[in-house]
């Protein structure tokens, strides 16, 4: 990281950021606040802290329009509340056809921008920063989910489901319908719809936006060599296979605020001998940060059906370390991380520049501030919301 001394004024402050947190790595626990409540400033945005709630799908827009909920507003404000320093939103979609599953969330038309702006007044009167995730889901569309069934198949007509564009013809596995790869013109309006849903989440007053890149939605169809078998300018070689990866980067950073964040998700590996893997992934964050990507959020698998996949503590960290050294790129880490001292030594590590918390905030919205009593920080250090001081960790009476 210390090569990069000629770096924009944006980018130097990543890097400033994330070799502060390896100086301080080397400083003793004792004589350090911890690393996890560290700010950090991508470009003009600095996040109150290194603890951001990653996607979760919540497939509750029950009503099929993609529109936000209050279940939603109270699931993504009480996290903020909860002391995250960022709030990701769950994938949403682009499209119609771009959704996971009939009642996944969207922002493909403007009726939509009302109740997201919501939420991210809640969010951020909570202290905490909105960004979305924004996807199409290609071939892994109009699949089921908790609350409608059809759990990791293809959802008929009559109960909402639509006929999916992927990179190829080819289903998921045997429980999907077959489907129809897009052609070249295709393509473009994706790249399209991305931009207009990056304008409208700007509207709606989101700070970031993440660009997901991962588990087999239609960008890594693109990416993978097992699954994308085209042989135009968007198959075959990995220039071919990552320029529809860098063209929605494109689209929507040239709609973004420069001084604002734009951030990919990806898959580091697919699990599969032959196909995605962390060489390839390294070489896609070098090329994206020259299209103006802050930071990679790393996590694995989801792209090929019925791979074993080595899930146990940290084991997607080594993927996300490798990037940051290697692409020389702030990153994300994610995936049965929870407990705080696992967090922060991994950031003591310089491993990762930030670590997410999933399932294990979905059984507790106040992790952080959890987090921060067990690692010592003082009350008034920690990200409590003022009304809710007189109940902090440690408090007697
Ligand atoms: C209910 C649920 C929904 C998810 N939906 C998304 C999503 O919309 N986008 C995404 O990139 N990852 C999604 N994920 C993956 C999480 O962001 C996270 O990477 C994963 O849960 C591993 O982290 P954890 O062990 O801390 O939960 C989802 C995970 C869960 C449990």
């Amino acid at each position: 990281m210390a090569k990069n001394k000629k770096k924009n004024n944006t980018t130097q402050k990543t890097q400033d950021s994330a070799h502060k947190v390896k100086k301080q790595g080397n400083q003793s626990a004792a004589s350090s606040s911890p690393l996890l409540f560290e700010p950090l400033t991508l470009r003009s945005v600095t996040f109150r802290n290194r603890i951001w709630l990653p996607p979760m799908d919540m497939y509750s827009a029950f009503a099929q329009d993609g529109k936000p909920t209050s279940f939603h507003y109270q699931h993504y404000v009480s996290r903020a509340l909860g002391g995250f320093g960022a709030i990701l939103t769950e994938a949403t979609a682009v499209s119609p056809e771009g959704r996971i599953s009939p009642y996944d969330l969207g922002l493909w038309n403007d009726d939509q921008i009302g109740a997201w702006s919501w939420i991210v007044d809640g969010i951020k009167q909570s202290g905490a920063i909105p960004a979305i995730q924004l996807n199409h889901a290609g071939r892994k569309g109009s699949s089921g989910c908790s609350g409608l069934g059809y759990i990791n198949a293809s959802v008929p007509p009559e109960a909402g489901g639509w006929q999916t564009v992927g990179a190829t013809d080819t289903p998921y596995n045997n429980n999907f319908a077959p489907s129809r790869g897009l052609s070249t013109q295709e393509i473009q309006q994706i790249v399209d719809a991305f931009k207009n849903a990056a304008l409208r989440a700007r509207t709606a007053g989101f700070d970031m936006v993440e660009i997901h890149g991962a588990h087999g939605y239609l960008i890594s169809q693109f990416l993978d060599p097992l699954i994308n078998n085209r042989t135009d300018e968007y198959g075959g070689s990995f220039t071919n296979r990552i320029r529809f990866a860098l063209e929605v980067a494109d689209a929507v950073r040239g709609v973004w605020p420069d001084d604002l964040p734009v951030i990919m998700r990806i898959s580091a590996t697919d699990w599969a001998e032959g196909g995605w893997d962390i060489y390839q992934s390294v070489e896609l964050a070098k090329a994206l940060k020259k299209h103006g990507i802050d930071m990679i959020d790393v996590s694995t698998g989801g792209m090929i059906s019925g791979v074993t996949i080595p899930s146990r503590p940290n084991y997607q960290v080594p993927f996300a370390q490798e990037i940051r050294s290697k692409a020389d790129l702030p990153v994300t880490t994610v995936g049965l991380i929870t407990k705080p001292k696992q967090a922060e030594k991994i950031l003591e590590e310089g491993r990762a520049d930030v670590v997410e918390i999933g399932r294990a905030a979905l059984r507790d919205p106040y992790w952080p501030l959890r987090a921060a009593a067990k690692l010592g920080l003082d009350k008034h250090q920690a990200p409590y919301p003022v009304q809710y001081v007189r109940g902090a960790y440690g408090t007697r009476r």
